[in-house]
């Protein structure tokens, strides 16, 4: 067998250093995950690293609210990301962050050599400025009425009522999200990038097959039209590198954002070659007649940046362009975007905490292709298919036979296999297999094993082997149509191991073999000893995925203000909480509740303890409003309440609604008290 051996540099997006991995990261950390793996049991060099994007505005202000430096906040954060990609067993062969040394020589380097080759020039531009917080305000800092429209609070670029764009000196009454001081218009130099040095390059790579071709399509929208400089520099204060030359002004976090794969790969480098491994050498994967591979696996949302101005920015400093860019589409959960107010912006420690990591890993190969499409992680499909593809199908091959084998034959598998057509038929369907997952057609790939998982099971069925069993003169039979059940159990591991490296494991193990590769089951296992079988996965179980749901909802309840979903320039983070639909607004039951108690509680020294008359029954509510009121103030007022809220258990007992007030708290805290005419039960609107 000679395989020529490929050399591969692999990368997924870099996450924001600001926010928790979510269940719409993990589409695709798994994916790529998975196509890495599978390069490697085919024997290719394929290296795979990522890293924290640690800088920008949002994780600047994060960590000052917190009150410590942006760079304790990268390093915690960046703590918390590498232990969730562990648990889903994302094997990157290193992680590291944008702010770093080896990033930051990087980006001096290859700005130094976009500057020589003047691809970059400055001029002054005007933007909007927090007067009171002495900043810039990215676009989607600023918070104003849609000049279109008339919609209140959009975002400085855009408006989500009814989707005019326009820049944020353009709103009416404009606020700073960071201050809520009214920005000014300010001067100031900044640094360009000229893409239209690239127009041609570009329209010329765009075509050239290292995208797919619904992202070439859309790229004709920029390409259509001259492109416009790229503004690369931000001032002071910033979360970044200062750029050479330019004292307070930083580099974008965008410019050294895809710099960081580098810089993650140099780090792996550099690294290896002190342990006295120097089986990769940095600057041949980098050099403009490399003959390694480099692939970024993307989500959608990002394309401009990896398919436009990166492979530009490469260009312009000399350097290779990428092999290709992979892109993928957004989840949805139960077929909506995911959403805090439903409960489905699900966290990767959420899904962690209670369903094994490899159900989900098949459940996105079972959904992904190598399109753009949105994919939906609709929970009952969840349930089915793994409990119906993995439990039913797979393993049960395994448990059928194994038992026989251990039991009757002291774990002996026969001396010849037992259907050799059969199980050629297994081998021959392996490039096939190949095929789809280097194409990235997982969902289509796991349908041929599950096509093949069928066949094996039919097999045995109509083979009866358990009647054989029964009688001392057919034993060696039965023995022999169990090991071929085996031998057909072990090449379908092999054809999962890239989607399921624990059971792979797991399945090693029994079958008490070496590790699998793509080619290692050109022969039948015959004559070999297995190990006892032992359960290689449990099924999904309802009460799990609801345990999931519930702790994603006590998160909603328990952070305020909410993060957008939706993030573009700043990242996600965001100050002001998410705009919510009127479908989420009408949810809210609001009431008018008559104080009947209230009383001081014990321990706590902000609560008090009311109970509230709605009409036709009576809540028990902690309310933290003990600064602005004594108890005997509040007995017989009327109050307005949330009175669907799920009822949350607290230190002091539980809580059955929430008192709604106003005011920025201590002494100055009011609850809303309705008008004449109220009733303890009526709704108000
Ligand atoms: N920091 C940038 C990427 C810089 S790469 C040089 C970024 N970070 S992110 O944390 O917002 O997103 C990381 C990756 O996750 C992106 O590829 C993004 O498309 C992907 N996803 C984020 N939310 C997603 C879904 N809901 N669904 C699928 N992928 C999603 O962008
Ligand atoms: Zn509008």
């Amino acid at each position: 067998m000679n395989h020529p051996v490929r050399k591969i540099l692999v990368t997924s997006a870099l996450p924001y250093a600001n926010g928790s991995i979510h269940m719409g990261h993990m589409v695709e950390y798994i994916q790529t995950d998975i196509w890495v793996r599978f390069q490697k049991m085919r024997g290719h060099q394929c290296i795979y690293v990522c890293a924290d994007d640690a800088h920008g505005t949002p994780i600047m202000l994060r960590a000052q609210n917190e009150g410590i430096t942006p760079e304790e906040l990268v390093t915690r954060i960046g703590k918390e990301h590498r232990t969730d990609f562990a648990a889903f067993d994302i094997g990157f062969d290193n992680y590291h962050s944008t702010h770093s040394d080896e990033n930051r020589e990087l980006a001096e380097t290859i700005y130094g050599r976009l500057k020589e080759n003047g691809h970059i020039v400055s001029r002054i531009i005007e933007q909007a400025y927090d007067p009171e917080k002495e900043m810039f305000l990215p676009d989607r800092f600023v918070r104003g009425t849609c000049p279109k429209c008339g919609t209140d609070d959009q975002y400085g670029d855009n408006c989500e009522a009814c989707g005019a764009t326009y820049d944020p000196t353009d709103l009416i009454n404009p606020v700073s999200a960071v201050s809520g001081a009214t920005p000014i218009r300010k001067k100031s130099e900044h640094l360009f990038f000229k893409l239209a040095d690239f127009q041609d390059m570009l329209t010329q790579w765009t075509r050239a097959g290292h995208l797919q071709p619904e992202v070439s399509n859309k790229l004709d929208e920029w390409l259509n039209e001259e492109l416009r400089e790229w503004d690369i520099s931000r001032d002071a204060p910033y979360f970044g590198f200062e750029i050479p030359d330019a004292p307070d002004k930083y580099f974008y976090v965008w410019l050294d954002a895809p710099m960081g794969y580098f810089a993650s790969f140099k780090n792996l480098c550099e690294r290896r070659s002190q342990e006295g491994r120097d089986d990769i050498n940095f600057d041949d994967f980098l050099a403009k007649d490399s003959d390694a591979e480099l692939y970024h696996f993307i989500g959608k949302d990002i394309i401009s940046f990896h398919a436009l101005f990166w492979p530009a920015v490469l260009a312009g400093a000399n350097l290779r362009t990428p092999t290709a860019i992979y892109a993928h589409g957004f989840l949805t959960v139960n077929g909506q975007k995911m959403s805090k107010s439903r409960g489905t912006f699900i966290n990767a420690r959420h899904y962690l905490d209670h369903l094994d990591p490899e159900y989900l890993r098949y459940y996105f190969a079972a959904k992904l292709t190598s399109r753009i499409d949105d994919i939906d992680l609709n929970f009952e499909d969840f349930m089915a298919r793994v409990n119906s593809d993995l439990v039913g199908k797979v393993v049960n091959i395994a448990s059928r036979c194994a038992g026989f084998i251990s039991k009757k034959c002291d774990g002996q598998l026969s001396a010849q296999c037992g259907e050799p057509e059969l199980y050629q038929r297994f081998v021959d369907a392996g490039e096939t297999i190949a095929t789809l997952y280097e194409d990235r057609e997982f969902s289509h790939a796991m349908r041929e094993i599950m096509a093949l998982a069928d066949l094996a099971n039919q097999y045995i069925d109509e083979q009866k082997p358990w009647v054989l069993a029964k009688d001392e003169a057919t034993t060696a039979q039965a023995q022999a149509i169990y090991s071929t059940g085996v031998n057909l159990f072990r090449i379908l591991i092999t054809y999962l191991k890239p989607v399921l490296p624990v059971m792979a494991e797991k399945a090693e193990a029994f079958l008490n073999i070496a590790a699998l590769n793509w080619y290692s089951c050109a022969e039948p296992l015959t004559n070999h000893v297995i190990k006892k079988f032992k359960p290689l996965m449990t099924r999904v179980e309802q009460d799990k995925i609801d345990a999931v749901l519930a702790d994603a909802q006590k998160t909603l309840a328990a952070k305020q203000p909410a993060k957008p979903v939706n993030k573009k320039e700043v990242g996600n983070m965001d100050p002001i909480a998410e705009t919510i639909q009127y479908d989420d607004f009408a949810k809210i039951d609001l009431r008018i509740a008559r104080i009947a108690k209230a009383e001081h509680v014990e321990g706590a020294d902000k609560l008090l303890q009311l109970t509230l008359d709605l009409g036709d029954e009576t809540r028990n509510v902690f309310a933290g409003i003990k600064s602005a009121y004594a108890p005997e103030d509040l007995e017989g007022k009327l109050t307005v309440m949330v009175a669907n809220l799920a009822p949350r258990k607290m230190r002091f007992g539980i809580s059955e609604g929430m008192v709604l007030a106003a005011g920025p708290g201590g002494k100055d805290l009011w609850i809303l008290e309705p008008g004449e005419g109220a009733q303890p039960g009526m709704r108000v609107k």
